[in-house]
């Protein structure tokens, strides 16, 4: 594990008992860190140096800070190691596909730490939509609140909509070709703290959108999915309720579709609450790991996954840049999506990034 902090000392946890793992060796450029994890793990060796580390696994779990992840991934790969990178896999597109390019030029294994693609609850969620037990999909958004945690070298949009994308994408099985951002920094200067994404999922005619906040007072994590038949709300919160599934809906006669005002019966039917064997996401993910490097087995969140999600967040900081819906690249290209410029911000000009005053700077993670 390189990066035992908040997040990679979760890995270290739930690594020292995932079977296959012979031994579980530790790096951090913080030597504080590092002394804290072989007190608390005295099973985790600790390695003096990058190369040292690399020099002796198999496998290297990346969760260091979202601006390092190109550089330590690269070098973790061109040392001949599989790699699970966090979330997001890398701060730019270019850093993304190096990542993704040379695992692949090297058959190693790449995994993106996208931790929701391994919770029985967005499985449940996924089965709901696929089974058509929700019908069509008409809306659905995310929320992602709470009071910070405010981040070194990222805005809230990198750190936490990565989580919500990879969601809406498994769960739809599709991806997102255009994006629109607003986003405002409100307790930091230049960093954005709070911002709203709307997803448009063209072969699937659905539009999607995202919450995400580090200025909110409650802690917040829901996708709310609509269709015509069902509605389901997955509340990553809620315990043993995670999903709940809600037989409500609103009826319009087509004779009655135009009415002003329109005629509608309400379908105000029971709510379910299917049963999930839940196990700790991270668990799950780490034997995905473990097996893909032993057995060769396929991993759900895999480096393109990882990239086609980074492209959507570089889609979000452009359309924040130049205050209008934004094609998201499926190569090296970018133009901007069709249809006319969104009046986004406060001041109303149409810029989508809103900080107290309008914001001219270029943006950046
Ligand atoms: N999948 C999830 O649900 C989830 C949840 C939280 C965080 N994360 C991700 O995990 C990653 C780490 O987040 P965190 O909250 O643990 O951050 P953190 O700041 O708590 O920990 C990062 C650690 O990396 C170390 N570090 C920095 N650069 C390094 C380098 N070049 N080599 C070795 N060590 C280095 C730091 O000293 C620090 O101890 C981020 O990418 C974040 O997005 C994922």
């Amino acid at each position: 594990v390189l990066g035992c902090g908040y997040w990679g000392s979760k890995h270290l946890r739930v690594l020292s008992s995932t079977p296959g793992v012979d031994r579980v060796v530790a790096f951090d450029r913080d030597g504080d860190v590092l002394g804290a994890v072989a007190e608390r793990w005295p099973s985790v060796e600790p390695a003096s140096s990058l190369t040292e580390l690399l020099e002796v696994v198999d496998g290297v779990v990346v969760a260091t800070p979202p601006g390092t992840h190109g550089t330590v991934a690269c070098a973790a790969i061109e040392a001949g190691c599989h790699v699970l990178v966090e979330k997001p896999i890398a701060t730019s597109v270019a850093e993304a596909e190096a990542i993704v390019d040379g695992a692949e030029c090297r058959g190693l294994v790449l995994m993106s730490g996208h931790t929701f693609e391994y919770n029985p609850a967005v499985w449940k969620l996924r089965d709901l939509i696929r089974g058509g037990d929700l019908g069509r999909v008409l809306h659905a958004s995310t929320a992602r609140l709470n009071l910070g945690l405010y981040r070194g070298d990222v805005n809230v949009l990198w750190d936490l909509a990565p989580h919500d994308i990879s969601i809406l994408n498994y769960v739809t099985s599709s991806r997102p070709d255009s994006v629109s951002a607003w986003a405002a920094s409100h307790a930091h200067d230049t960093v954005e703290d709070v911002a709203y994404l709307r997803l448009h999922y063209g072969r699937i005619g659905l539009v999607a959108h995202v919450h995400v906040s580090w200025l909110d007072p409650r802690k917040v994590r829901q996708v709310t999915v609509v269709g015509s038949r069902k509605m389901a709300i997955y509340d990553d919160l809620a315990g043993d309720e995670r999903i709940k599934v809600f037989d409500k809906g609103v009826v319009l006669e087509p004779a009655a579709r135009q009415a002003i005002p329109p005629t509608a019966s309400y379908r105000q039917g029971g709510m379910e609450c299917p049963h999930i064997d839940f196990e700790e996401p991270l668990a799950v993910e780490a034997r995905a790991f473990v097996d893909s490097i032993r057995w060769g087995s396929e991993v759900v969140s895999d480096g393109r996954s990882g990239l086609a999600v980074v492209r959507v967040l570089a889609a979000a900081e452009r359309s924040l840049r130049l205050g209008r819906p934004v094609e998201v690249d499926d190569g090296d290209t970018c133009r901007a999506a069709e249809g006319p410029a969104v009046a986004g911000s406060a001041a109303g000009t149409g810029a989508h990034r809103y900080n107290g005053r309008l914001s001219g700077r270029a943006p950046g993670p």
